[in-house]
């Protein structure tokens, strides 16, 4: 690592959803940033979000209910203090969007808020109608290109951290040309997001490949709570098209769950029927799917008005109309899709991680906010609440005035045989079959095997950024089977088959994993 070149900066923000955007922003006001991105600015989870941002606007809402539904949809694995923070910093932070240029949806005047799963009241602004993700990564990148303060290397991906002796002094970075560089910074902040690729049927793009988990892990901080894997209830399930999400927030506004043979199914697996928590929604699915033999089920929104459907849903409108649905007319098939990894990076109050000057914020993190189980909409006011946190923090911190022993963690040898996209999908497979809505012990420790006769990969050279994703992706499906085959019990996004109930008993602690030691 000494021979290659290095740069010096105040902040690094790895990622560009809204938590890079929006951290990069906040540290640029008197810090130089430079923000990496392995695509662009326009290319994130963030900009597909369509539901919208939760936050305690309206007079009805109080921050006591939010903090309720949210450690409600936690089952028992939230930190009280971290959602406390979302709940009432979040307003803070949507205020903060506002001034960064985002335009949410008004009616009347005053913000239109809408419901969606488990949520008790209305409290999710979204933009217009259901494309709130992308008008915030508007809004926040155009801030950034003009910011001359942030240095914007798109195109650009990060292979390992670089720490010392338990500290965190920047990123060896392979630049589009495939040269290396080490990007030295007082700060790093993660904001990778999250894992949707582990599974072959995901909401997410693909670059959702887990980096930021794998590449913490292997820098020694901690991971947790890995097992618990979110799956929307409503991708898209149609001949040639992508599980395209169909937003919670169109059951929000009446629609109903029909299996194959046009029954209304939910009132047999919740008193909240198509707006229970998206765990139960995303199980009673797949239960419909088994007894009916099918391969997803009909979300049918026919009985609402149509101006209704269009102006509120004008993205999934369209998308749909694409290939030949007509929400307005048609139920439209869907399935379950991997959507959200609740845990990741173990951070405190303050984004901070168990290695210095290493934050994470977003989706990569587990900040305790989500549990087991996040609640609809809270992943973009959670990114806001704590970006502001950590670069609080990152203001105070003294500058960095060690040399780091600089090594290079990640290992190099000759050629792979197999295509590394062949291998992708089968780790997809291989965690769709065994790691996905419904798991057993059998399954797992199946899994797990045919998991680790993929390892020898890392015996192999490692030089193209597909090889780098696939080895993230490959530690990211070990860390989360094994925390899944850890933990005997269900509980929110972890289903077990073999041991069905919750069991607070044993298990109301998180699994964490640290390289080399594993602790529950
Ligand atoms: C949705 O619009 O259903 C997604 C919202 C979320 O995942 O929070």
């Amino acid at each position: 690592l000494h021979s290659i070149p290095h740069v010096h900066t105040d902040v690094i923000v790895i990622g560009a959803g809204i938590a890079g955007l929006f951290s990069a922003i906040q540290a640029s006001e008197s810090k130089k940033v430079i923000m990496i991105t392995k695509k662009s600015l326009l290319d994130s989870n963030t900009r597909y979000a369509q539901g919208g941002i939760a936050a305690v606007i309206s007079d009805e809402d109080l921050p006591e209910y939010h903090k309720q539904d949210t450690l409600i949809a936690g089952a028992g694995l939230c930190s009280p203090d971290a959602v406390d923070l979302l709940v009432h910093e979040g307003p803070n932070g949507v205020n903060d969007l506002i001034r960064m240029g985002t335009k949410f949806d008004l009616e009347d005047g005053v913000f239109a808020l809408t419901k969606e799963g488990a949520h008790s009241q209305r409290r999710i602004l979204h933009a217009h109608g259901d494309a709130t993700g992308a008008e915030i990564v508007r809004a926040l990148s155009e801030r950034t290109k003009l910011d001359p303060n942030i240095e914007l290397w798109d195109d650009h991906f990060v292979i390992d951290l670089v720490t010392d002796d338990g500290e965190c002094y920047g990123a060896l970075v392979q630049k589009p040309d495939g040269q290396k560089v080490f990007v030295r910074g007082n700060a790093t902040i993660l904001c990778s997001g999250g894992a949707g690729q582990l599974f072959r049927y995901t909401t997410n793009p693909d670059i959702a490949t887990g980096d930021g988990i794998a590449i913490a892990y292997r820098a020694g901080a901690h991971i947790q709570d890995v097992e618990f894997i979110q799956f929307h209830p409503t991708a898209l399930c149609y001949p040639g098209a992508p599980r395209f999400l169909i937003s919670e927030a169109v059951r929000g506004e009446g629609a109903y769950l029909r299996n194959i043979k046009g029954e209304r199914f939910m009132e047999k697996y919740h008193p909240q029927l198509e707006l229970a928590p998206r765990d139960v929604v995303a199980r009673a699915i797949v239960s419909e799917m088994e007894n009916t033999k099918s391969t997803f089920v009909y979300i049918d929104i026919t009985h609402e008005k149509d101006e209704l459907i269009k102006h509120r849903f004008p993205t999934i409108y369209e998308y749909c109309l694409n290939y030949g649905l007509d929400l307005c007319t048609d139920w439209v098939p869907v399935a379950p899709a991997a959507h959200y990894m609740m845990g990741g990076v173990k951070t405190d109050l303050y984004g901070e991680t168990s290695v210095r000057r290493l934050f994470a914020c977003g989706e990569v993190t587990s900040t305790g906010v989500h549990g087991a189980n996040r609640l609809a909409s809270n992943s973009l006011s959670e990114a806001i609440v704590f970006g502001r946190r950590i670069i609080e923090r990152v203001m105070k911190l003294p500058p960095q005035d060690k040399q780091p022993l600089l090594k290079q963690i990640t290992k190099k040898m000759s050629n792979p045989k197999q295509a590394v996209v062949e291998k992708r999908l089968k780790l997809q497979k291989i965690m769709l079959r065994y790691v996905g809505l419904k798991r057993s012990g059998k399954g797992l420790q199946k899994g797990l095997e045919e998991l680790s006769r993929q390892l020898p990969f890392y015996e192999t050279h490692m030089a193209k950024r597909e090889e780098y994703e696939f080895a993230n992706l490959l530690t990211c499906a070990l860390l989360t089977a094994r925390a899944a085959l850890g933990r005997e019990e269900s509980r929110g996004g972890h289903y077990r088959e073999d041991f069905p109930e919750r069991d607070d008993l044993h298990w109301k602690k998180h699994i964490v994993f640290q390289r080399g030691e594993d602790r529950v």
